[in-house]
């Protein structure tokens, strides 16, 4: 018979609280401060490690050809909860703000020149979800983040050898969420069809053509306040710019000419497809996705912003201890971190349900037919 389990065994009760030592490996050797600043990081490696593995399994998921609906399930599932353990991991900057400044000061020397720019899980986060390489801001060099994570002899650390795993570990949850919107029905043609390139670009066509009109109405609207003849100018350029932009972007024109563009050019139309039509019964989950992706994205770009209001607060804009411009650095990424930036860029082009050119094939999209993905 097995032996009946105890709370303290199977959580490892003694085994977690031993690890608050810090560099002294005695908690009491230390202040309540120190020990509180080494709790939360732990706490928040931990969030990280669930987030982790929700990444792995969500983008395993999207991996499928075709994507199940129950998959579809459990991967929205799957990123609501990541979306929470941002969250989470974001709120107990508030605790950490219970310390103040002198306080830190006061063991801030002992960390130099350690710091959270170390952390291999949060870059596991980070490149599992997609953030292009080329879009990260280096601490003064080129792929700054790895050298960082070396021993100080030069040699590999092992948070070093899970980052360089992690960069091999394809495709991205992004590129994996590309791949099965790329197969999305527009207007209900698949990009198995000879005619699939036509009939997007029809769609793409018409729906800039609702876009105008948007744009017009609102540009109606926006010049009965106008002051002058100066102010209409501007508005109606503005608003104009507005409609060119969604032409280019669903075109994907800022992508090189060929195959690429195609592909990005349709993934884009999906995305617009999906956020008009999402009453449809067989954009159920596409649209459950979207809305998924857009909240863990706030939640990721918050817990930076959160991250970033707290250092401010404890340190100033002082040096970071990793070497970096401190909150100025912090900020940056809050500003320039995008992943999923076709999902929010099309926010931009959506348009009123009024205006929107009606679905083809609208009973593709019904109950009793079979999913697409
Ligand atoms: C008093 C508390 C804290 C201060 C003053 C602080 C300060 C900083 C600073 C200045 C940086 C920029 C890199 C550098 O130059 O060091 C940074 C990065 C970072 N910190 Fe903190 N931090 C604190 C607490 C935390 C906690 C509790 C976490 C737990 C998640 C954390 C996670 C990170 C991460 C992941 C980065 C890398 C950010 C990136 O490169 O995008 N920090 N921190």
């Amino acid at each position: 018979m097995r032996k009946p389990t105890a709370y303290w065994e199977y959580i490892k009760v003694d085994e977690l609280l031993a690890l608050q030592g810090g560099l002294e490996s005695d908690d009491t050797k230390l202040t309540n401060d120190e020990v509180l600043f080494i709790t939360i990081h732990q706490i928040e490696e931990l969030w990280m490690k669930l987030a982790v593995r929700e990444l792995v399994s969500a983008r395993d998921l999207f991996v499928q050809v075709p994507v199940p609906e129950q998959s579809l399930a459990a991967a929205v599932r799957g990123i609501h909860r990541m979306t929470e353990l941002l969250r989470f991991a974001g709120e107990h900057f508030a605790l950490m703000e219970t310390m103040t400044t002198r306080d830190y000061l006061a063991f801030r020397d002992k960390l130099n020149p350690a710091s959270g720019f170390q952390s291999a899980q949060m870059r596991e986060i980070e490149i599992l979800a997609g953030l292009p390489e080329e879009d990260r801001i280096p601490l003064g060099h080129e792929k700054s983040y790895m050298v960082m994570l070396k021993n100080h002899d030069g040699s590999a650390s092992s948070a070093y050898k899970r980052v360089e795993a992690r960069l091999s570990d394809k495709p991205t949850l992004r590129d994996a969420i590309d791949e099965w919107l790329f197969r999305t029905p527009i207007q209900g043609s698949t990009p198995d069809r000879a005619d699939d390139a036509a009939r997007v670009r029809s769609f793409i066509e018409k729906y800039v053509g609702a876009h105008q009109t948007s744009a017009n109405q609102a540009l109606a609207l926006a010049l009965s306040s106008a002051l002058n003849d100066g102010d209409r100018e501007r508005l109606a350029a503005r608003y104009q710019r507005e409609v060119d932009g969604a032409r280019s972007f669903l075109l994907a024109e800022d992508v090189a000419e060929g195959p690429t563009r195609e592909r990005r050019s349709r993934v884009r139309a999906a995305l617009v497809f999906i956020e008009s039509y999402r009453e449809l019964p067989l954009l159920a989950w596409p649209r459950a996705v979207i809305d998924g992706i857009v909240a863990f994205e706030q939640s990721f770009v918050l817990f930076r912003q959160r991250h970033a209001r707290m250092v401010e607060r404890v340190i100033g804009r002082r040096t970071g201890t990793g070497g970096s411009a401190g909150v100025d650095y912090l900020d940056q990424t809050a500003l320039r971190y995008r992943i999923f930036r076709d999902v929010w860029a099309v926010r931009t082009l959506l348009v009123q349900e009024s205006v929107l050119p009606p679905v083809e094939n609208a009973s593709f999209y019904g109950f009793a037919e079979t999913p697409h993905t």
